[in-house]
């Protein structure tokens, strides 16, 4: 488990102060994927950064696995390190290594023996599937084959804890999908505690169990996914399941539904006009998976006839929808 306590990172710059992370309290459970969203300048560098103790927050307590972090001395901090594998953007693997010899390399920097470092990188290689690119220097592999060569480095001194700054924001839409994936993959394989840290909404939808919006150094929003994109007013639900411009000159009721299972949509919209007599459009929306779910987020109209407003928002919620009035 990570717990981070009002972490504030300020950065003297010229003269001037910039608070990059601005009290920061998170906590994310052991064995769960947890996402950082937020824009360029937003300070997920830094909290990440933080997180892995390159950087020491200006004040605030950083716990990973009943370890506090931050009043650690230097010696401590070197092992403590090693519980945290960090995979980066631009791969920052050694060019003039192999795959194989990038992913040992941690290994020897620990004094691992070289029969079981060998044995490892082995293994790394076949869990990234990379099995027959061992040989190969980076300038050979491709961008997801670099990023696979980092995932397996970063999982070399078998952490509990796995980072992400962007891993994916240097590749394709479809590489990134399997990288994606794959982290998903060694999260559920090994259980290792994955956060991620990204600026793209797909990351979040795709893999993520919890995750926080990050604004000015600050998280405006935290929590599980399935329950945000049941908050019709979560700003992180809009971002990830977004359901677009809203045309309030179109005659009728209007509403936000949200829903955290598919199966609640389809069969209450349609027995509501059977049921209460009262037909109901989509305006927008989404429907996703998310967190291993089919949700959705939708705007609605309808024309007020028989039933009162109460009745139509009153049979949806008995239904499992949240329903606001937008
Ligand atoms: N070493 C530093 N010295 C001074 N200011 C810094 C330093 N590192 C970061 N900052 C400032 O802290 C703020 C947050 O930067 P950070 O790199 O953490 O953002 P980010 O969310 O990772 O952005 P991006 O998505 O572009 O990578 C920015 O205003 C940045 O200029
Ligand atoms: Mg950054």
């Amino acid at each position: 488990m990570i717990t981070l306590d009002s972490v504030t990172k300020v950065y003297a710059d010229r003269g001037k102060h910039v608070t990059a992370v601005d009290g920061v309290s998170l906590t994310v459970d052991s064995g769960e994927i947890f996402g950082i969203l937020g824009r360029s300048g937003a300070g997920k560098t830094t909290l990440l950064r933080c997180l892995n103790l390159l950087e020491r927050p200006t004040s605030g307590t950083i716990t990973v696995d009943g370890v506090e972090l931050v009043s650690m001395s230097r010696r401590d901090l070197r092992t403590a390190r090693q519980r945290i594998g960090t995979v980066f953007q631009h791969f920052n693997l050694m060019s003039s290594r192999t795959a194989a010899e990038n992913i040992e390399f941690p290994l020897e920097v620990t004094g691992v023996g070289r029969a079981e470092r060998r044995q490892r990188v082995t293994e790394l290689l076949e869990l990234v599937g990379l099995s027959d690119r061992g040989g190969n220097y980076p300038s050979e592999l491709s961008g997801g084959q670099k990023q696979r060569v980092g995932i397996a480095r970063a999982l070399a001194g078998r952490p509990s804890v796995l980072l992400s700054d962007e891993a994916t924001s240097a590749l394709d839409p479809a590489t990134t999908e399997q990288i994606l994936d794959l982290f998903k993959q060694i999260n559920e394989a090994t259980g290792v505690t994955v956060v991620l840290i990204t600026h793209e909404a797909e990351v979040v939808r795709r893999i993520c169990d919890s995750a926080a919006l990050m604004e000015s150094g600050r998280f405006v929003e935290q929590g599980p996914l399935l329950q945000l994109v049941g908050d019709p007013d979560s700003r992180l639900a809009e971002i990830l399941l977004p359901t677009g411009d809203h045309d309030l000159s179109i005659p009728g009721r209007h509403l936000t539904l949200a829903f955290a299972d598919e199966r609640a949509i389809e069969p209450s919209l349609s027995r509501l006009s059977r049921d209460l007599g009262v037909e109901v459009s989509i305006l927008g929306g989404t429907l996703e998976r998310v967190a291993g779910h089919q949700v959705g987020r939708l705007r609605v109209v309808y024309q007020p006839g028989q039933a009162s407003d109460d009745a139509v928002i009153g049979y949806l919620r008995e239904r499992g929808v949240t329903v606001t009035a937008a």
